[in-house]
């Protein structure tokens, strides 16, 4: 039986280490915070990114060849796709994202731009495996930018690309960009902007839960925490209770939750791993892709790598 949000909140809560699935940041408030968040000078992936696309284009498009369809993970507005668009020169775009109705508006937005690529917008959990077997026997290219893949636990990551591998049955692959292993500062600066962006984020994830829920959480009680463990090479992000607190979770159907935090316990809401790109190729290449080719910034901050599906 499919799981409601409802039921996936409530379980999640009660878990003997409480967490919140980073999903629930997006609500319309948290998409906005996102962006803010990818323009401050602290937050450097999607900007040098930006900047690797940019120096490599060409080198890129000839990386990647032929392109009969162009997939675009977690497409939300396909800028960064549609930028793709004059070097790769795809036959057909497919838009993959959650919501469908914000999707399908942007798609037919840039339809009008480009009327010689087919376009069509798909509706898409992308923590689900994937099929597509109308467009089995054609060349396709996945595209998966911005480090998203940062926040799939590693083993999570290894079926999602091997996934990817078999879907592209020995013709095409997968452009996708990576955060890189750097030094605990800048790392932490990210996360901890002095504006407090990145800490509007997590919170707001309260917001959105209590609107879901129609839980207690009150903001005032909580703050945000942020920081590099180094062991496992992922930031985590956590909300830390302010004082001895109790939350209350009205009714899932079966029974009404009262929690107690004390001062201090943590609610997990996201790990964001950062990878060196030894691993991260090595990754690439258990999953079934090979000749992969990397492009990055002079400071080695990001890495955007095509990795051919392996016949
Ligand atoms: C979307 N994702 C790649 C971001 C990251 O860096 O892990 C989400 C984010 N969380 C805090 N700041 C940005």
């Amino acid at each position: 039986m499919k799981q409601t949000l409802l039921e996936e909140l409530h379980l999640s809560l009660t878990a003997d280490v409480p967490f919140i699935s980073p999903k629930f940041f997006y609500d319309e408030i948290g998409s906005h915070l996102f962006d803010v968040i990818t323009l401050l000078e602290e937050y450097y992936p999607t900007r040098t990114e930006q900047w690797i696309m940019d120096a490599h284009r060409a080198a890129i498009a000839k990386a990647i060849g032929d392109c009969d369809v162009l997939l675009d993970l977690g497409a939300g507005n396909c800028a960064k796709a549609s930028q793709l668009f004059s070097s790769i020169k795809p036959k057909q775009y497919r838009a993959l994202d959650i919501s469908k109705e914000y999707l399908e508006a942007a798609v037919a937005d840039l339809q009008k731009q480009f009327p010689q690529i087919a376009m069509r917008a798909q509706a898409i959990d992308l923590s689900l495996p994937m099929a597509f077997p109308d467009i089995s026997n054609l060349r396709k290219i996945f595209f998966f930018p911005g480090s998203s893949i940062g926040n799939y636990d590693p083993e999570k990551a290894d079926q999602f690309f091997t996934n990817i591998a078999q879907e592209c049955h020995g013709n095409g692959g997968l452009l996708i960009g990576v955060d890189l292993v750097k030094d605990r500062e800048t790392l932490h600066l990210a996360y901890n902007d002095p504006l407090g962006v990145t800490a509007a984020f997590n919170l707001n994830i309260l917001l959105h839960v209590n609107r879901i829920m129609g839980s207690n959480f009150h903001l005032p009680n909580w703050e945000h925490v942020a920081f590099f463990n180094e062991s496992l090479s992922r930031i985590e992000m956590h909300l830390r209770a302010r004082a001895d607190l109790e939350v209350i979770l009205p009714s899932d159907g079966t029974k009404e939750h009262v929690i107690q935090f004390k001062v201090g316990d943590l609610i997990h809401t996201e790990n964001s791993y950062k990878y060196t790109q030894e691993d991260f190729t090595e990754k690439l290449h258990r999953a079934g892709f090979d000749n992969i080719q990397t492009w990055t910034d002079p400071k080695k901050y990001f890495l955007v790598c095509f990795a051919n599906a392996k016949n």
